[in-house]
């Protein structure tokens, strides 16, 4: 990912990145930060950059001119997304990391003095975005810290010992207290329960200290995640018709448009997905006329919906599914261990076997790391994978190894997979596959009675 960075102080974000992550991140070509002195591109013949305000009142104001110019020359022919850092500015968070994260390059603005001449923000549709309720001198600052944020999210920035997806702020809440060695120090213990081997107790154990600590120090927070689990509650009473919202609201990707009681209406922020999840026609139907009409696919677990669904937003049904879920805590035993992500150069043996026009979609999901294979010496022997959606399936098992433990293991590594992120496992079995139903009770999993339905665009 490029940034450029339009600044009058160029060396303050070259030194900015000169260190750890950031550095080590640049040299492998990850991430390339481009300071841009917005004083070289001046047409005043002093180099001046900055003139009085209009109207009066202290300070001086950086004028548009140099400002065009230097974000021009940065952008060429392009129409790069530009942040101009501002007090003024909505509030940057962990999800605008998130999504500028998915950038090839974006522009950053830096004003001082009282900021920057207003026309030349508008020519460059700047969206504006402060750090936070505090005034700083200059931009450079918060400009290093979103670079900071956006890039650590960036596959590969991160080694494997400096995790992005356990963090503080996964899940509204903030994150629950650290120990390393020694098991004593001046006179206090590690906790017990961190020394017990027993994840389940201390994925529990983590998640009651994240809620105290966040209950304590950030109430706004504590209530939004309140709202969330207060949800998760409702929808958990019949949780094989709503297990597709409940994972998403679990692992806190789902965007809550609408709640009446167990009458939802949700987006998956990830996937586009819209989701419903109700049983009663007249608060389907209010749902309904709350989804936008460019919508491309729309989950429900409602038959009686599908023609009003068709209806209103042209969407037809694809697929009918069970749903089938995971509802302990404990992980799955797994009897065949070498299980590992699914190497890319194997991608034709994958998309051979799993179904025609497979390919694309498996390639993505082996980019996302959501993919993997089960091998026997150097051969593959079976694979699995999440779905965008964080359904889990992509199942399949080379005959060689079909009726040996190669399929239950491969469920079950990615039921494992789902609780450890902190979600609910569940799975989608379309309702003609009779043989994956028996293999998931088999297993343990409950598949519901109810189907779901997945409607899309006919042209889709
Ligand atoms: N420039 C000065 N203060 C700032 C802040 N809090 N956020 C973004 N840019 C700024």
């Amino acid at each position: 990912m490029r940034f450029h960075v339009l600044t009058l102080f160029p060396d303050m974000i070259r030194q900015g990145c000169d260190n750890s992550i950031l550095k080590r991140a640049m040299e492998k070509g990850l991430v390339e930060v481009c300071p841009e002195d917005i004083r070289d591109h001046t047409t005043e013949k002093h180099g001046k950059v900055d003139d009085y305000t209009y109207g009066g009142g202290a300070g001086m104001l950086m004028q548009a001119q140099p400002v065009y110019d230097a974000w021009q020359h940065v952008c060429g022919d392009k129409k790069l997304r530009t942040i101009y850092v501002t007090p003024q500015g909505s509030l940057f968070s962990q999800e605008l990391a998130k999504e500028f994260a998915k950038e090839e390059e974006l522009v950053i603005l830096c004003g001082h003095y009282e900021g920057i001449d207003e026309r030349a923000l508008d020519e460059i549709g700047a969206e504006r975005i402060s750090i936070g309720d505090y005034v700083l001198t200059g931009g450079e600052l918060p400009a290093m810290v979103m670079i900071d944020a956006i890039s650590r999210l960036i596959p590969g920035v991160l080694g494997s010992d400096e995790s992005a997806e356990t963090e503080s702020l996964e899940g509204d809440l903030l994150e629950y207290p650290q120990y390393s060695r020694p098991e004593v120090w001046h006179g206090k213990s590690v906790p017990a329960v961190l020394l017990s081997g027993d994840h389940a107790k201390i994925r529990e154990w983590r998640t009651k200290e994240s809620e105290k600590r966040t209950k304590k120090v950030r109430p706004d927070l504590y209530e939004k995640y309140k709202r969330r689990q207060d949800l998760i509650k409702l929808l958990m009473k019949q949780k094989k018709e709503n297990a597709y919202m409940i994972d998403c609201l679990m692992r806190d990707t789902a965007e809550v448009i609408c709640a009446d009681g167990a009458q939802v209406l949700a987006r998956d922020k990830k996937t586009d997905n819209w989701m419903i999840c109700c049983d009663d026609l007249e608060a389907g139907e209010k749902l309904l006329s709350l989804v936008p009409k460019d919508c491309k696919r729309l989950i429900h677990n409602f038959a009686p919906l599908n023609e009003k669904i068709k209806e209103v937003l042209g969407l037809e049904v694809g697929d009918e599914c069970f749903q089938s879920v995971y509802t302990q805590k404990n992980l799955m035993p797994i009897a065949h261990k070498d299980i590992r992500p699914y190497p890319m150069e194997a991608l034709e043996y994958a998309a051979a076997n799993y179904g025609t026009n497979s390919g694309p979609y498996i390639a993505d999901r082996i980019k996302a790391g959501e993919f993997f294979a089960a091998y026997d010496g150097d051969k593959i022997a079976g694979f699995c994978g999440v779905h965008a959606g964080g359904s889990l399936g992509l199942l399949y098992v080379d005959p060689t190894y079909r009726r040996t433990s190669i399929g239950s293991s491969l469920a079950s590594y990615l039921v494992n997979l789902a609780l450890e992120r902190g979600g609910f496992p569940y799975a989608h079995i379309r309702i003609s596959n009779e043989a994956s139903v028996k293999m998931q009770e088999k297993m343990g999993l409950y598949v519901g009675k109810r189907t779901i339905f997945w409607t899309y665009r006919k042209d889709f």
